[in-house]
């Protein structure tokens, strides 16, 4: 697991880690050797269209109000107008549609998956750029096609140093502090908050593999939701101790001390914690209309499964397990769903979260572990896992 790679430029991925993740930019050339984009901007002009693609087009025109953004779906005749120059298409998820994207955000796995967002595409022509701006979020950007020139800035950007009245959180001045050239297969690595600037100095895609980290508002959000959903009407303030108080209108400290209690007994609920945590971070980031599958029994599955030999993770799901090692409890979440597993099946969590596809041999042992077709069985139902 912390074997140099190529893909980071020959360094340990704990080196990487240690030295560069959410703390300083790092080039590294040839990442992917002979590198050539599994997309063609046909192909990412195509999924634009699609309404349950997620899809942007920016253009930057000369003017007062140089910048404007269009969201998809983008209609198929809005191609032919577009200007010679100047302009990004950007493509959400592109790994739910492309496997070998799929399988370039698998060479991320030195970063926990929980962590992982999608693989975004974007293709432009000469010039075109969404203009300087940070991102909140850690990225790679790969090159894929042609060439980019990318500037950074490592200064601290002024929150008034963005441009008003503008969809898109482009800055007003940009100062490079470093420049490069990317090819094909050369990727850049910046920390949330980093400013930079790509402009397509040809025809380019650009290919981003971006993260996810929760604000503290979303979690508290949805921490809150999730507990009051448990909660009765009738567990509520309560006061039958009550004393006369010399202020009516005042706050007494022990009505703010039975509040505090209230609070403080949830947050003390580590299990509670855990399982909302397994169950939010799992949650699919777009529903998206399941294929109708034919459900099949457990007796089925396996016969299916050692006749097509392979099984395959869905792309739109999201696996991630806990393992409290105090408790001995392990739990597998699955798109917010949570599945306590039983100690004999504890093996299942990393076999099934750390891997996205399965084979028929590899897996025939556990096959005979008491419960563990039953699951895959139920994962298969819920079209989690699928075969081709
Ligand atoms: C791009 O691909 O043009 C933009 C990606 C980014 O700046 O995050
Ligand atoms: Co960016």
């Amino acid at each position: 697991m912390n074997e140099p790679l190529t893909l980071l430029g020959n360094r340990c991925p704990e080196t990487f880690l240690a030295e560069y993740w959410q703390k300083q930019p790092l080039l590294i050339r040839d990442a992917l050797p002979g590198f050539t984009s599994p997309v063609s901007p046909e192909e990412l002009a195509g999924l634009c269209c699609e309404p349950e693609v997620e899809s942007r087009l920016v253009l930057e025109q000369a003017g007062a109000a140089p910048w404007t953004v269009e969201y998809g779906p983008i209609p198929e005749n809005r191609f032919a107008e577009l200007p010679e120059t100047h302009w990004t298409l950007l493509v959400q998820e592109c790994n739910r549609y492309v496997p070998e994207l799929a399988e370039l955000r698998e060479q991320f796995n030195f970063i926990p998956n929980w962590r992982v967002d999608d693989v975004m595409a974007s293709y432009a022509p000469a010039r075109g750029s969404v203009g300087p701006h940070t991102d909140q979020y850690d990225v790679f950007l790969i090159q894929a096609h042609g060439t980019r020139r990318w500037q950074i800035s490592t200064d601290p950007v002024p929150d008034d140093n963005f441009l008003p009245d503008i969809d898109l959180c482009i800055m007003r001045e940009f100062t490079a502090t470093e420049e490069w050239i990317l090819h094909p297969g050369d990727m850049l690595y910046l920390p949330p908050g980093v400013a930079h600037h790509g402009v397509a100095l040809e025809d380019c895609i650009t290919l981003s593999v971006g993260f996810r980290a929760p604000s503290h508002a979303e979690l508290l959000n949805s921490f809150a939701d999730h507990v009051a959903s448990q909660l009765t009407p009738a567990q509520r303030f309560a006061d039958p101790a009550l004393r006369l108080q010399q202020h009516p209108g005042e706050i007494s400290s022990d009505a703010l001390t039975q509040v505090r209690g209230i609070l403080q007994k949830i947050l003390a609920d580590d299990a509670c914690i855990d399982r909302w945590f397994g169950e939010f971070i799992t949650e699919a980031k777009n529903e998206y209309p399941v294929e109708e599958i034919e459900i099949l029994d457990e007796h089925q599955f396996l016969q299916a499964f050692s006749a097509k030999d392979r099984l395959y993770r869905n792309e739109q799901t999201r696996f991630a397990f806990i393992s409290n090692k105090t408790t001995n409890n392990t739990a597998l979440f699955i798109n917010g769903q949570h599945y306590p597993l039983p100690t004999e099946l504890a093996f299942a969590a990393p076999l099934l979260c750390d891997q996205h596809q399965w084979s028929y041999v590899q897996l025939q042992s556990e096959l005979t572990q008491p419960g563990f077709a039953k699951l895959l069985t139920t994962l298969y139902n819920h079209a989690y896992v699928y075969f081709t």
